[in-house]
């Protein structure tokens, strides 16, 4: 079928459409429906179904005779480890600590956090709470130990998984220490911990409190797989909304389990045995979805690397490991990318390798800038896919389905909506608006399955953030644009999220923290254009009359404060301390205005500025910094 049938046949009958890919999926009990609706604006997919999600992600393969098939190729460049798991080890690793997570009180519905560098044991750690129903929420290495609490606090975890360290290059990161920081600042504090400790930094443990992940295991009876409901949320993912209060992403287990086997072959084309491989972490959805859940949902070959794209130990490395492991579909951000090409931009170190098995590229996270996807497809030969998704999401809702029917690729656009995504182009009062126009992106009412059904105890939340600006409509945060030819073009966000190497923070997260230090009065955060990471942020602070530091303290002092308590991960290094900020009438900071001065772009002078004269003390500050560094358009 071509695209245009599929995409009609789930739009015209979505229940239809959704019930036949759920076929896919091994059921204890099928659902008796697959939409509930009856809660409008609130839907469910296959709610009342009985269902395991580890079961169909690792068990059926090994019943139906792939147990020796690999599951997991563990490429550990910053280790020099290469490891390999069959989907039979997977099931063995996975009820050993789900057992053992049992025998410890752990029941479906407890939550369970995951601190977890990129190892097999974090997708271990994800799988065994899957095995048992409990509700695991995986938080991302690069994050401080006060981002921790909140998380704690948030989804109050009965034990918290924990890898003893991380591994940056040139660095060892000691995650031990805080975790112990993390549980110390949260209100709330988890029974146990389960450490698994790696040679590089072996932790010291807490008694009575911390065990060693083998010891917690030995001795335990295997766990076997729990059903749970079809609304049972699978996990909680934590996400950057506009404050400094993250937003905990409910994850649907049916829906989840039924979309994401749908995407493998439609999007990204691979039959189960063929490798695929997320360059991304299990931190983040990109992680959850396409290195953890879908790729062994579908029965492939999942890869986990421990590196980055550029100095572990080369540029070379994505393709050493795409060679060697004969990578069919391969997955990262924009900006891993871009960090090769400043290295290698002649792309030498491609020839060294034999990439015969490399059929598509996809790219998600970021705006893929056309100067990349170029230089990709000059020098990889294969085609560059751009496709575009969310955190709440899940999956794509724009993208090419390669599998389905490989669309003329637009640059600069991540292709046409996915089936069951009505996405449209909305004006500030709701209405549609005309092809080729710019707008928010808002998408109709039920979104597909497996999107999330609401935010973890944060119904009214969830309500405000995304169901209310636009009735009947899911507010997506991005704004753009869709052409004559229904290609969707997608141009910022219409919120305070910014876009750093592929990882989405809060600027309003940064300025809370800036604007508790002493001598700050007020500041902005904003996030300026960077040629490597697409995006950075950029403070400006204004001090309390009176302050006896020195710009050159404060700048310091701002960025430690930011890297402490939000994490390195904040990439946070710019601050410009000015006298004043820009602001309209109403006292509204102009944050776009800046934005645009920052990047060199032209710009309105805003009706309602309180007093011009700071956006020109604005320019000579930033050109002061070195910005604009490159005009942009
Ligand atoms: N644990 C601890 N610290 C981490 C971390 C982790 N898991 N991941 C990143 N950090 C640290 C980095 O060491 C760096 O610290 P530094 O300020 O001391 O140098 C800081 O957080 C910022 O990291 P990052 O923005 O990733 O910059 P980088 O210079 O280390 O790497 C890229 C730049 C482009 C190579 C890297 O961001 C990358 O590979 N991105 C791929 C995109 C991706 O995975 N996106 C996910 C969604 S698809
Ligand atoms: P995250 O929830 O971390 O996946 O970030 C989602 C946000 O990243 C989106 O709302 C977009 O702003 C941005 N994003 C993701 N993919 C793309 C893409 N292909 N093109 C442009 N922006 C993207």
């Amino acid at each position: 079928m071509s695209y245009a049938e599929v995409y009609a046949a789930a739009a015209n009958d979505p229940e239809g459409f959704w019930a036949v890919q759920a076929e896919a999926i091994d059921w204890v009990r099928p659902a008796s429906k697959a939409l509930w609706d009856e809660n409008a604006p609130l839907y469910e997919w296959f709610k009342d179904a009985k269902v395991n999600t580890c079961w169909n992600a690792v068990d059926r393969h090994v019943e139906a005779g792939n147990g020796d098939r690999t599951a997991l190729i563990y490429d550990s460049p910053v280790t020099d480890t290469i490891s390999k798991t069959s989907y039979l080890e997977l099931r063995d690793q996975t009820a050993a600590l789900a057992g053992a997570l049992q025998a410890k009180g752990v029941v479906a519905g407890d939550r369970v956090i995951i601190y977890m560098p990129m190892i097999p044991q974090a997708i271990v750690a994800m799988l065994a709470c899957a095995r048992i129903g409990a509700v695991h929420s995986v938080v991302f290495g690069g994050f401080a130990a006060s981002e921790l609490a909140v998380r704690i606090d948030d989804a109050t975890p009965k034990a918290i998984i924990a890898g003893s360290c991380g591994i940056e290059p040139g660095r060892i990161v000691e995650y031990k220490p805080l975790l112990d920081d993390a549980i110390n600042i949260a209100s709330h504090k988890p029974e146990f911990c389960v450490i698994y400790q790696r040679e590089q930094s072996v932790a010291s443990l807490i008694t009575g409190r911390d065990f060693e992940w083998n010891d917690v295991q030995s001795g335990v009876t295997p766990a076997e797989c729990v059903p749970v409901s079809g609304d049972h949320p699978a996990y909680i993912l934590y996400t950057s909304g506009t404050t400094g209060q993250p937003k905990g992403v409910v994850r649907p287990t049916a829906g989840h389990l039924v979309a994401l086997n749908w995407t493998m072959k439609n999007i990204y084309n691979v039959d189960p045995g063929d490798v695929f491989w997320a360059a991304s972490d299990v931190g983040w959805v990109v992680g959850h979805s396409y290195i953890c859940y879908a790729p062994l949902i579908h029965g492939n070959t999942t890869i986990v690397f421990e590196g980055k794209p550029v100095g572990t130990p080369d540029a070379g490395t994505f393709w050493r490991v795409i060679s060697e492991h004969k990578v069919k579909s391969f997955f990262t951000a924009p900006t891993a990318f871009r960090a090769v090409k400043r290295v290698d931009p002649a792309g030498a170190l491609i020839k060294d390798y034999d990439l015969s098995s490399l059929e598509v590229v996809y790219l998600a996270g970021e705006r893929a800038d056309p100067d990349t996807i170029e230089w990709m497809q000059d020098k990889l030969g294969v085609p560059i896919i751009d496709h575009w998704w969310q955190t709440e999401t899940g999956y794509t809702i724009a993208g090419n389905p390669m599998g389905l029917e490989a669309l003329p690729v637009k640059i600069g656009s991540p292709t046409v909506p996915m089936p069951g995504y009505d996405v449209q182009i909305l004006d500030e009062g709701g209405h549609k608006m005309a092809p080729g126009q710019l707008g928010a992106i808002a998408i109709k009412l039920p979104l597909p399955p497996g999107t999330l059904p609401t935010l973890w105890n944060a119904e009214e939340r969830f309500l405000k953030s995304y169901l209310t600006t636009f009735p009947g409509y899911y507010e997506t945060g991005d704004a753009g644009m869709i052409d004559e030819d229904g290609y969707l073009y997608i141009m910022a966000r219409t919120d305070d999220v910014i876009n750093v190497a592929g990882h989405r923070l809060s600027t309003g997260a940064m300025e809370e923290v800036l604007a508790g230090h002493p001598d700050v009065a007020e500041c902005a955060v904003i996030g300026v254009s960077d040629p490597l990471k697409g995006q950075l942020p950029l403070g400006f602070v204004c001090l309390n009359s009176g302050s006896e530091k020195s710009e050159s303290d404060v700048q310091t002092e701002c960025i430690a404060r930011v890297r402490d308590k939000i994490g390195p991960v904040a990439a946070f290094k710019l601050v410009c301390v000015i006298d004043r900020l820009p602001k309209t009438r109403s006292g509204k900071i102009l944050r776009a205005t800046m934005v645009s001065i920052a990047d060199g772009k032209d710009y309105k002078m805003p009706a309602t500025i309180d007093d011009p004269a700071i956006l020109d003390e604005i320019s000579d500050a930033l050109r002061g910094m070195g910005y604009p560094a490159q005009k942009t358009d």
